[in-house]
């Protein structure tokens, strides 16, 4: 019989069964130290009793309902997110290329209200990622996703990080950037790009939106990043281990640019999902994780950089370029009892739980050394 699935993962060989805290559990009993976190998802790592026991409580008062109605926790949380991120509002979705995607269609909406009927240019970054839907996927300029979807969608631009400021016109309706770019390696754009774009964009009418869906909610080390954007789009952690996405209107002018009928999803904003992500938010607010991040990633960077390595990335979002394939260091690593992933072809990521521990970190960076000796 075939694989049940069309083939688009390349998976790896192990069934994992159970989660614990910092560690996966295989179908074989053999434990993982988990390090990837289902891809900077498990923010508070699996199964943390908060977020279990809001799910559990809310599976029994209310799974679904249209988003026709108003659901306590729906509410909850989004105002909870409108705090945490001093907002005007944000839209509820499910996946990360979902608030990308509802990101776009309001920046060009925001044009048409103005009556600026050719503002319709979506701006990127080269090495960016911003999702497989074909808006975002336009977005993403890396020839081997976009190879066979054309025609893609039209006046969606990449460019290199620092001639993006000077590319902005009156055409331009958004540019979009990853604060850190985690799919290719874990960049850090600049600050001085930052604030070019943030320049530009004002002086041209254009918004600017921060993609902050692997590198967000304090993994960098900061909640809030700087300067402040027209919108911010989460996802991944947001929810916990469900899936939950936001577009977070920062920009008060934006607040009523959708307007009822105008974009809308049947299950954004899930009440289960929901409850995962006010408990998860509650936690990384309350017990300052951001900072925790910053620090524990100081820790992560020099351990790997003991290596040798050439190590990027900010908090907890890092990668190790290794100048050579790093499919064999992810599995020797995973031989050895650490969860990792790829970044691109010759980096490998680390996108632990904002809850790490020195010697949990001390344990990666030990495997990490040994699966680099191994595999010269
Ligand atoms: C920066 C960034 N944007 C967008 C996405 C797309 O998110 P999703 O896979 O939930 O659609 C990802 C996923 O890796 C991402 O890292």
């Amino acid at each position: 019989m075939n694989d049940p699935f069309v083939p688009t993962y390349a998976r790896y060989p192990d069934t994992l069964v159970r989660g614990e805290g910092h560690r996966l559990q295989d179908s074989e009993g053999r434990w993982y130290l988990d390090a990837c976190g289902g891809i900077a998802v498990m923010a508070l790592g699996h199964g943390h009793p908060a977020v279990k026991a809001a799910v559990h409580a809310q599976v029994e008062a209310l799974m679904h309902v249209s988003n026709l109605w108003n659901v306590p926790v729906q509410r909850a949380f989004a105002e909870r997110l409108v705090e945490v991120y001093q907002a005007a509002g944000v839209f509820l979705a499910n996946s990360g290329a979902e608030a990308n995607e509802a990101a776009a269609k309001l920046a060009r909406k925001a044009g048409f209200r103005k009556g600026e009927l050719d503002r319709n240019e979506i701006l990127t970054l080269e090495h960016a990622f911003h999702g497989r839907t074909l808006f975002t996927l336009s977005m993403t300029p890396k020839p081997a996703y976009q190879e066979g979807y054309g025609p893609l969608v039209p006046q969606v631009r990449s460019l290199p990080a620092d001639a993006v400021a000077a590319a902005v016109s009156a055409r331009t309706a958004a540019v979009f950037v990853e604060p850190v770019q985690g799919e290719s390696g874990c960049h850090v754009v600049p600050q001085d790009v930052l604030v070019a774009l943030r320049a530009a964009c004002d002086r041209h009418g254009a918004l600017l939106v921060y993609d902050e869906i692997q590198c967000g909610l304090g993994r960098t080390g900061e909640l809030i990043h700087q300067p402040r954007p027209d919108l911010i789009t989460l996802a991944k952690a947001l929810g916990g281990g469900l899936p939950l996405s936001a577009l977070v209107v920062v920009n008060p002018d934006l607040y009523a640019t959708f307007q009822p009928g105008d974009h809308g999803s049947t299950f954004g904003g899930n009440p289960v999902s929901c409850a995962a992500g006010l408990a998860t938010l509650d936690r990384i607010v309350g017990d300052d994780l951001p900072a925790r991040c910053a620090r524990q990633g100081a820790r992560l960077r020099q351990g790997l950089e003991a290596s040798g390595a050439a190590v990027t990335g900010l908090g907890l979002i890092q990668a190790a370029h290794l100048g050579r394939p790093a499919g064999p260091v992810v599995a020797a690593m995973r031989d050895r009892g650490v969860l990792v992933c790829p970044a691109g072809k010759d980096a490998v990521r680390f996108l632990p739980p904002f809850t790490i521990t020195d010697n949990e970190i001390d344990e990666i960076c030990a495997t990490f050394a040994d699966a680099l000796a191994a595999t010269a």
